[in-house]
């Protein structure tokens, strides 16, 4: 969006995201003072049975101030990001304008949740179980015996806060992440560009989990993050960018792979991603998914949402032109799980490679 229009609602935009950042330690007090609230209302015996539910909420409250402080140090930060566009407009006039953001607790907490699966050693299941196969399938496909690995180009789109890209780019291909969630992008950069220490913070990723703890330690589970130092290592071969998928990449033949993982029921229409994969990877390039089908949009009210199951799915990729190649279906996979909590979420996901046919290959299936 590049009329002055349109540059005016990105600022604004941006403002509501700062805004909603600064808001998180008042918004998750305010859940906690409305417990307190309802345990007031309660009769006077029963709150004398609860003194140990207000202790707990008075521990939580600590959780919320730890999460807190980290959130000053990102936001420094955010307004030289985007090569400055948004450094040298007038902010604490617009700033008092922009309002937060609906949901916005919601969304500060996700990113809590994705540093620790992400960033933080008590991640390392999930992204054993996410990451490391489609890592090693970019290995086996593009052997350093026979590949110049700084000239592949991996593409990760909806790369959330980038480990899966820095983990490719670590082992020499040229990667670049991409995203458009702001929340995501403020906090990633903070963490690949700006971190100096591994596990140098502590936070915890679902101090707003209210359901299903054992006992209050559940909820005040900590993680620390970075467990790895992300910079300098990989420095020149690994990018990220900010944007949606479908409108950022519209240059045709330019990948030689695509690698996603939780990220295509992101769609409302599942078959553009498809398609937009098709047409940027090279002739031979090789696309890698793995996760479920959550279909992000499919309850969202005003939105033309589809939901097809895999096995369309798997219909549209070979019409598109794909090769499937390899198919695996019941990958266990978790997605930011509380490793203590009573509920424990596991999808049985799909994993497949498909190769885009060589211009020289028939259009059949494999
Ligand atoms: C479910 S998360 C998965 C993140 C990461 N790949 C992982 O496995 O942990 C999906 C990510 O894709 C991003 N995303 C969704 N639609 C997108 C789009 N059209 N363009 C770029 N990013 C998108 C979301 O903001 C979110 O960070």
């Amino acid at each position: 969006m590049n009329t002055e229009q349109g540059i005016l609602e990105e600022r604004a935009y941006f403002l509501s995201v700062i805004n909603t950042f600064k808001s998180y330690r008042d918004l998750s007090y305010k859940r906690v003072q409305h417990k307190e609230k309802c345990m007031g209302s309660l009769p006077s015996h029963h709150k004398k049975w609860l003194v140990k539910y207000n202790e707990d909420l008075q521990k939580l409250k600590e959780g919320i101030d730890k999460n807190a402080e980290f959130i000053p140090l990102v936001l420094k930060h955010a307004y030289t990001m985007f090569d400055n566009v948004y450094s040298n407009m007038d902010i604490s006039q617009m700033e008092q304008e922009v309002r937060t953001l609906v949901d916005g607790l919601d969304k500060v907490q996700s990113v809590f949740k994705q540093l620790m699966r992400d960033w933080s050693s008590l991640g390392a299941a999930e992204r054993n179980q996410c990451y490391q196969p489609i890592i090693e399938e970019i290995l086996r496909i593009f052997p350093e015996q026979t590949y110049d690995r700084e000239n592949i180009k991996v593409l990760v789109p909806g790369a959330g806060l980038g480990r899966l890209a820095f983990e490719i780019a670590s082992r020499g291909f040229k990667c670049q992440g991409n995203e458009f969630n702001l929340f995501m992008l403020i906090v990633s950069f903070y963490v690949l560009n700006l971190c100096q220490n591994e596990d140098e913070f502590l936070i915890y990723p679902w101090i707003h989990q209210y359901c299903n703890n054992h006992c209050v330690n559940d909820q005040l589970t900590t993680a620390r993050f970075p467990d790895v130092k992300p910079m300098p290592s990989v420095e020149g071969n690994f990018s990220m960018t900010a944007g949606d998928f479908l409108e950022v990449y519209t240059t045709k033949d330019e990948w030689d792979c695509v690698a996603t993982c939780f990220f295509i029921d992101c769609a409302p229409n599942v078959v553009q991603f498809i398609e937009t994969i098709y047409d940027i990877l090279k002739p031979g390039g090789i696309w890698i998914n793995l996760g479920p089908l959550l279909y992000h949009y499919s309850d969202a009210r005003n939105e033309k949402s589809i939901e097809p199951s895999f096995k369309v799915i798997c219909e549209v990729i070979r019409k598109v032109g794909f090769q499937i190649n390899k198919c695996e279906t019941g990958v266990k996979t978790k997605y930011c799980q509380n490793p203590n909590s009573m509920l424990q979420y596991e999808y049985d996901s799909v994993f497949f490679i498909c190769k885009k046919k060589d211009n020289l290959e028939e259009n059949g299936d494999v």
